[in-house]
């Protein structure tokens, strides 16, 4: 039984050991699928090329859609010997065609070129959803941003307030990188537009048969011109695992932010009874475990990369068994993605921000400081000492306890005065408000309403042809 690939050369089947740490149906089944449609473009290969007759192909196809069939309903499944999903398969399809005719299917193919292709067509699929899922992020972002309006907040560098900006500028700057984690998928998936399919085991196959035809039934625009590359090589695999983390530490920045935003102390955010959790033992908890499950989840999707890296890394360019690990890396960075991102979603469209506290605390912590500076300029003062006056303001005030519009007509005037008239200095009250200071960073990229307007417009115009 367990001779049915290779029994010719061999006295014995498998020791149980080995079946052991060979066997891989327990996470590649997830690919029957995708090599059952793989069979049926390789069946009609072999009809075009004369290898099956008309007779024997119509034969072979309904003996395909039977084991679909069973697939689908379960009633076929890996059994202990099956040592992958292609043995598996294989096994079904002799039982329901018999081995006459369901012995000729595995001509001029491998499982070489057609695991190589199958981890491909099955990660294009799943790169869609996971495209789907960042938008549907991306699309929470903007209407939250959309919400915040003209609410301003404090701006931080190194966790400290630096410079006031609109909550609306603090969300779009996750959305960006969001966006770019989509591009990157989409500029992935030109690159693994290529079917391995006819590489064989490594050298390309003798039966004449058309690549081409079979990486067009199978979604693929054109066939790896190389066959050793197209059955060794997982750089793509990789690219995607690396696209993956990637999406994930963006996911754990803006976690990390929400968890901190929703803290007594900040108090800047709540989040959805339905979308946080309480505590077991203290009644009074609510929990952003959602966000924590992203931030701790962001480790595993890096962990997978990094191990695929180092399977990777070393291997002789043809096949070598080593390449069966790929599979349990992206396939672990999918899942993951996959049940994370909705509920990410839902936490993130369904947060409620305390716009008045955001309103409070932006202008704090003399934050207008740099405002100070700015205006100074604008009034001739070489900013080397512009940041040096509105540095002893910012020392007047620190140490009365008060902020920088605590600060008298006199205070002002006797700072400046080496520099600017008496009737001059106090007009410097008119930047020292976060409005005032946000309105300001007008230039592109800035975070005055209407820039960030604008770039709420050109993000959502950038999501749709995604
Ligand atoms: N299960 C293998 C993999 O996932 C494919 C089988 C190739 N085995 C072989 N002995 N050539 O990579």
């Amino acid at each position: 039984e367990h001779l049915a690939l290779w029994g010719g050369r061999f006295t014995s089947g498998p020791s149980s050991e080995l079946a052991r740490l060979s066997k891989s149906t327990q996470f590649d089944w997830r690919l029957a699928d995708d090599d059952i449609a793989g069979s049926r473009a390789h069946a009609r290969a072999l009809g075009r090329a004369g290898l099956l007759t008309e007779d024997e192909l119509d034969r072979m196809e309904a003996a395909l859609d039977e084991l679909q069939r069973r697939v689908d309903d379960g009633s076929f499944a890996p059994v202990q010997d099956d040592e992958d999903e292609a043995t598996a398969l294989e096994r079904g399809l002799l039982e329901i065609a018999g081995d006459e005719l369901g012995g000729k299917l595995r001509a001029g193919r491998s499982r070489n070129d057609q695991i190589a292709c199958l981890i491909r067509m099955w990660l294009r699929r799943h790169s869609r959803v996971i495209a789907g899922g960042l938008l549907s992020l991306a699309n929470a972002l903007i209407a939250q941003s959309e919400r915040a309006g003209r609410t301003v907040m404090p701006g931080r560098t190194h966790m400290q307030h630096a410079q006031p900006v609109l909550l609306a500028h603090q969300l779009m700057a996750h959305v960006w990188p969001l966006l770019r984690d989509v591009q990157r998928l989409v500029d992935w998936d030109r690159r693994i537009d290529a079917s391995p399919y006819g590489s064989g085991a490594l050298a390309g196959n003798t039966l004449g048969l058309d690549p081409e035809a079979v990486a067009h039934e199978l979604g693929f625009s054109r066939v790896t011109t190389n066959s050793i590359d197209g059955t060794a090589s997982r750089d793509l695999v990789a690219e995607f695992a690396f696209i993956a983390a990637m999406a994930g530490v963006d996911i754990s920045r803006l976690s990390e932010e929400i968890i901190i935003w929703n803290t007594q102390e900040f108090a800047f955010v709540k989040l959805d009874d339905g979308y946080s959790t309480g505590s077991s033992i203290m009644p009074q908890k609510k929990n952003p475990d959602i966000a924590e499950l992203a931030r701790g989840k962001s480790g595993r999707l890096i962990g997978d990369l990094t191990g695929l890296l180092a399977t990777l890394k070393g291997l002789p360019t043809a096949y070598a068994r080593d390449l069966q690990e790929d599979k349990e890396a992206v396939f672990d960075q999918v899942d993951t993605l996959e049940v994370l991102l909705p509920a990410f979603t839902g936490m993130v469209a369904t947060m409620r921000f305390d716009a008045e506290r955001l309103e409070a605390e932006a202008p704090t912590g003399f934050a207008l400081a740099t405002d100070i500076a700015e205006w100074l300029v604008r009034n001739g003062v070489p900013f080397r000492h512009a940041h040096e006056l509105s540095g002893a303001c910012v020392k007047i005030a620190e140490g009365r306890g008060q902020e920088l519009w605590d600060l008298t007509n006199d205070d002002f005037i006797g700072v400046f005065k080496d520099f600017l008239p008496a009737d001059v200095a106090p007009k410097v009250r008119a930047v020292l408000s976060s409005h005032g200071s946000v309105a300001a960073r007008n230039g592109k990229g800035g975070t005055a309403y209407e820039r960030v307007t604008e770039q709420i417009g050109e993000a959502k115009s950038a999501v749709m042809p995604l």
